[in-house]
């Protein structure tokens, strides 16, 4: 394994600890003046970067990263819990898209942005396959349905016979719901946690897409198609048995004037150990 090249400026060093404290693997430790990791611990580093967010005097460089390249996390940067209420309330699942394609450079950027979304062991063991335009997901459905047709009907859900009829019979796209984008992200088998970081991968980038005006659907269907049907993942350019989850994404072609009302849809229990 190559050195983490962990490095702590002396003239900046505080001497707080806040590094030694918040490393989950407690392989900081402080000897002397200076933090320091013993090349036998370098091992048990989980590549997390605490060190460099939590230093308050941005001593501290790992993997040759500066600290003062990441965002600054100053007083009142963070959106309130009365924006993220709002938010987590007022975001919805689209299914009328606009005929525009979002910007490959705004794809990006959002990419970008959800390799910070959280995993297990921080493994970051996950792959982002994309649908960049409108072209490619028509080609991508029409495929799709033509690999359904080769299957018997009895042996489908009844849903996926009738959507691919509907497409057959009018063009009606109740896999994708008309959105010119798909985002799949699929674990490594490096990943520990490797169906639970897709998933909230996705719910970040659900979040995130919604933020930048662009709406999002989960595409559920898809999963299901391909469990069902054994050429789709193929067709996904994954391995047969691949584990992914799927958002289909473009910009929207309604606007909510209202969040929908569920406060009290789950059901809540308490625990009392
Ligand atoms: C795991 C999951 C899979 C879903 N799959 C689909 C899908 O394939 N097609 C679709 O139109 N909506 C899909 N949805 C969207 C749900 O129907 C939607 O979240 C639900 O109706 C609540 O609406 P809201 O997201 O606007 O609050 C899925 C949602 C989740 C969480």
């Amino acid at each position: 394994m190559p050195s983490l090249a962990f490095t702590v400026a002396a003239d900046r060093c505080i001497q707080c600890d806040a590094c030694v404290k918040d490393c989950p693997s407690h392989i900081i430790l402080r000897q002397g003046k200076i933090p320091s990791i013993s090349p036998s611990s370098e091992e048990n580093c989980i590549k997390c970067q605490h060190c460099l967010a939590v230093c308050p005097t941005a001593a501290i460089s790992i993997f040759g990263l500066k600290p003062e390249n990441s965002l600054p996390l100053t007083e009142g940067i963070l959106p309130s819990y009365q924006q993220m209420k709002t938010f987590v309330r007022g975001r919805r699942s689209f299914r009328q898209f606009r005929n525009e394609d979002v910007p490959v450079e705004q794809i990006n950027a959002l990419l970008a942005d959800l390799a910070h979304a959280p995993t297990g062991c921080n493994d970051c063991d996950l792959t982002f396959s994309v649908v960049d335009n409108r072209a490619s997901i028509e080609r991508l459905l029409e495929r799709l349905v033509t690999e359904i047709e080769k299957e018997s009907n009895a042996a489908l859900p009844e849903f996926i016979v009738e959507s691919a009829a509907a497409y057959r019979r009018d063009g009606t796209d109740n896999f994708f719901r008309g959105a010119p984008h798909l985002l799949i992200v699929s674990p490594g088998s490096k990943a520990t946690c490797g169906q639970e970081d897709a998933v909230l991968t996705l719910s970040c980038f659900d979040l995130l897409a919604q933020s930048a005006g662009i709406g999002t659907t989960w595409c559920g269907i898809l999963k299901l198609v391909a469990d069902a049907v054994p050429g789709v993942r193929a067709i996904l350019g994954l391995e047969p048995n691949a584990y992914f989850y799927a958002m289909m994404f473009g910009l929207p072609a309604v606007k909510y004037a209202r969040t929908v009302q569920r406060d009290t849809a789950a059901q809540i229990r308490r625990i009392k150990g």
